[in-house]
């Protein structure tokens, strides 16, 4: 088997979806997995001209590969069935790709009323949290055991290991700043946003060539922490970057991006490519800026911003994008 992994290197929405639909049209994928996370997720893909927002079904659909849903990952059946009639009606075939892992988990309505109260960590309110709570608990729900996900189970092992012609892109949603046990505790989610996400979907660690980090210019951020600092151009940033969220379309808090937390997440999760999105929004506001312990770093413009990031996170691959649809 060959996988490679897309991961969120901040607070998630870095543009994952842009980089896994990219990768995936490659033609070079047997498999995409989505290995954690459920509806929280928004990944906004645009695809022959039309924007998407897929929240569980995985990349691979757009292109016709095996889309599989893993074990880290949580199930909301209602919206589940909604996506994929909604995707459908736009032309996509997803039945005959869509998989789901039979160890993955359940989102029931308890979870979904109990999340709705949430005021603490500002969630997303799909009922994330309580779904984990109960699979660590031992008293969840698994999609094996629900009809309605029978035409979809797969047995993972054997479609994963049967044979060596397997190429596997892991598509992961959030990100390192969300993480449950690397992120900013408690205001974090509630599933393994690292690459060792991937690795406990049956991926195994040997396996692994390629680790995508996708981040943005610019750092954004959704919930009831403080996280954007008094500075204007943030709301420049705002309305220039549509930083509303594309699951609940609260505005996103935004602030610079913070070089020594990006680079911790890259070591973490072992990447060897990043993404830096939306390098097209600094250069509207004419406005470069990195966070870094000792204060703030000004760079007059965005060749002196991107090669100070190459310095700094040599050893990767760097990519600087500035479209929407393209990396
Ligand atoms: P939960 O995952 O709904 O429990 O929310 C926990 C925290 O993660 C909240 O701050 C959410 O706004 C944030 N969050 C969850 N999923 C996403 C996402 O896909 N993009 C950005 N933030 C997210
Ligand atoms: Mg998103």
């Amino acid at each position: 088997m060959i996988a490679d992994v897309v991961v969120g290197l901040q607070h998630g929405d870095e543009g994952k979806g842009k980089v896994t639909h990219q990768l995936a049209s490659s033609g070079e994928y047997t498999h995409v997995l989505r290995f954690n996370g459920g509806c929280n997720a928004g990944h906004t893909i645009y695809h022959l001209g039309k924007k998407f927002v897929t929240h569980h079904i995985p990349a691979g659909v757009f292109y016709g590969v095996k889309s599989i849903i893993g074990p880290g990952c949580v199930i909301n059946i209602e919206k589940l069935f909604k996506e994929i009639k909604g995707l459908e009606s736009e032309g996509i075939n997803v039945r005959d790709y869509l998989y789901v892992a039979g160890n993955a988990h359940v989102i029931t309505a308890e979870h979904m009323a109990e999340d709705a109260q949430d005021t603490k960590i500002g969630t997303t309110k799909s009922g994330n949290g309580p779904a984990y709570r109960d699979k660590y608990s031992r008293v969840g729900l698994r999609a094996e055991n629900c009809p309605e996900l029978a035409p979809f189970i797969v047995d993972l092992y054997s479609e994963l290991h049967k044979d060596h012609s397997v190429v596997v892109l892991c598509e992961g949603a959030q990100g390192f700043g969300l993480d449950i046990d690397w992120g900013d505790y408690p205001y974090v989610t509630s599933s393994h946003c690292t690459v060792g996400g991937a690795v406990s979907c049956g991926i195994p660690h040997n396996a692994i060539r390629n680790v995508w980090g996708v981040a943005k210019a610019y750092e954004t951020y959704v919930g009831a922490k403080k996280f954007e600092s008094s500075d204007p151009i943030f709301s420049k940033i705002r309305d220039v970057g549509s930083e509303y969220g594309a699951t609940t379309g609260r505005p996103r808090q935004v602030n610079w991006l913070n070089i020594e937390d990006l680079k911790k997440s890259v070591d973490i999760n072992g990447v060897t490519q990043i993404v830096f999105n939306k390098c097209d929004i600094l250069d509207s506001v004419k406005c470069w800026k990195v966070i870094t312990t000792n204060g703030l770093i000004n760079f007059k413009n965005a060749t002196e911003l991107e090669s100070y990031l190459k310095g700094y996170l040599h050893g990767a691959d760097i990519i600087f994008s500035r479209s929407p649809n393209k990396i």
